[in-house]
């Protein structure tokens, strides 16, 4: 049997709008039915007979088996959380963006995640794009913006493309100006299904130069801001970090202290919890310190 890529369905879509066609008319060229096509589509047929594809592959030039690229597909992301703890509403606001908009090649998606410093913006954003990076089938690109950071200036929007760009393996010399960068970036990503990571954005007037021109790629933003002006003008789409739940918080401390030393605490444990206040940078330290430091009582951490 051969095995067709996790995208299949995605790569119709993809090829099926870049002809100009509906479902309808690809049926009619194919002479599939308007059924099998939407079952592709929607995945909900991952492994269709050969003729099938074959069929799709003469209308749509589809390769003829998954052929391993000859670019280096990015895979920026820096490594996920262990042990991740909730934000299940955002996780699904996430992936119902992710259906909608790249899916359809319709629209570039943007979405915003806001919230205070240590909350668990950049924790999410990496959480849900390790979970859907197979969703895009060129890759995910990752910029950090260094938009909150005290001791460094932020990454201008110039310097922020210049890494795209080299990123996305474009041959020649990156040009100089903000311009030729934005049009050079724009060009290299028309057509390419990507997911592009912004993590600690200042203000939306760093972001917008970033956002891709033509529709297929998703962008996920994380900032203290909440960017409206970015909602407003380029129909971003809000997702609020906020604080964890008493439960979660117990949770993310069992996981990195272990069941035995909270219940064995329990009082001081419950302390530290209603301090951090739902703040999991909060949490992390206070965790940290108790782990690195395995004889003292937790009393003592709680403040
Ligand atoms: N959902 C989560 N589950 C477990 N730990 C988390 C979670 N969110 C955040 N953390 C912890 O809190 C720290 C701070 O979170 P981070 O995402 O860097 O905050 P922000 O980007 O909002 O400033 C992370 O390094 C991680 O240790
Ligand atoms: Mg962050």
């Amino acid at each position: 049997m051969i095995r067709y890529p996790d995208t299949l369905g995605d790569d119709i879509v993809t090829a099926r709008q870049r002809a100009n066609l509906t479902q309808e008319e690809l049926a009619d060229r194919t002479g599939l039915s308007v059924r099998s096509i939407r079952n592709l589509e929607s995945a909900r047929v991952t492994q269709p007979r050969p003729a099938t594809v074959r069929l799709l592959r003469d209308v749509l030039g589809l390769p003829a088996h998954p052929a391993p690229s000859a670019r280096i597909r990015p895979m920026q992301l820096p490594l996920d959380i262990p042990g991740f703890i909730g934000r299940a509403a955002q996780l699904t606001q996430l992936d119902r963006l992710l259906d909608r908009g790249p899916r359809r090649m319709s629209t570039v998606v943007v979405s915003v995640l806001s919230g205070r410093p240590g909350i668990g913006k950049t924790a999410l954003a990496l959480h849900w794009a390790h979970r859907r990076a197979v969703r895009f089938a060129d890759g995910v690109l990752h910029v950090h913006l260094r938009g909150s950071d005290p001791a460094k200036p932020a990454v201008t929007p110039s310097e922020a493309l210049g890494c795209l760009i080299e990123a996305l393996d474009v041959p020649g010399v990156v040009p100089s100006g903000l311009a030729a960068r934005a049009g050079l970036y724009r060009s290299a990503l028309a057509g390419r299904r990507m997911l592009l990571m912004l993590d600690d954005a200042r203000d939306a007037d760093q972001v917008r130069p970033l956002l891709p021109g033509a529709p297929g790629c998703m962008v996920v933003v994380t900032s203290r801001d909440r960017l409206t002006s970015l909602i407003a003008g380029e129909a971003a789409h809000p997702v609020v970090v906020d604080e964890l739940t008493a439960d979660e918080a117990w949770e993310l401390l069992r996981i990195r202290l272990g069941a035995h030393r909270l219940t064995a605490e329990r009082e001081a444990a419950q302390k530290i919890v209603t301090d951090c206040a739902g703040v999991p940078r909060a949490l992390a330290v206070a965790a940290a310190h108790a782990a690195t430091q395995p004889r003292l009582p937790l009393a003592e951490l709680a403040w």
